[in-house]
């Protein structure tokens, strides 16, 4: 590295860096999660996409998709805190509140059920006057929290393809 030059990082610069290949890789990690129930009444796919649908029923913005489509993602590699691996993804993409909301959704989620497991299910409580609380609160409510639902018209994952492709595109074009 310290022996580089300007030219040679000007032709590394004008390579592809990836983002062209970045929906099919999303699309990948998407598809894991359909091997995944852990003891849910759903797999983790079928939550993530109905998390979204019900968000698209309620006319929200493409943004906002992605960010349900995406926000379990990191399930897969990171248990233990899969929402932060799911904001490190969007961030550059998506509003600051969405962001947000994302990084912070399993503990609203846990509002529901950490009480089950002996947890505080308060521990929201923490970051209650944030001004994307009610942000945060509003998606698990209205759509994480009930999208565990086998009864529920799931679309299939090719529902938002269309959408995952075009968006990070657009985005890294803008
Ligand atoms: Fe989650
Ligand atoms: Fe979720």
């Amino acid at each position: 590295m310290d022996e580089s030059t300007a030219e040679e990082w000007a032709r590394i610069a004008a390579q592809d860096d990836g983002l062209g290949a970045l929906p099919e890789r999303i699309l990948e990690q998407l598809r894991l999660l359909d091997t995944d129930s852990s003891g849910f009444a759903v797999d983790r796919l079928t939550h993530s996409l109905q998390t979204a649908h019900r968000a698209e029923t309620d006319g929200r913005d493409d943004a906002y998709l992605v960010c349900a489509v995406l926000h379990d993602i990191g399930d897969v590699l990171c248990p233990r805190n899969h929402a932060d691996l799911a904001a490190a993804v969007l961030e550059p993409w998506v509003p600051e509140a969405y962001h947000w909301m994302v990084r912070e959704h399993d503990v609203f989620q846990g509002y529901y059920f950490w009480h089950h497991l002996g947890g505080d299910r308060h521990a929201r409580e923490a970051l209650k006057g944030h001004p994307y609380y009610d942000v945060a609160e509003e998606f698990v409510r209205r759509y994480d929290m009930p999208s565990f639902d086998p009864g529920y018209r799931t679309p299939p994952l090719e529902h938002y393809e269309p959408l995952l492709r075009s968006f990070f595109v657009a985005k890294d074009a803008s």
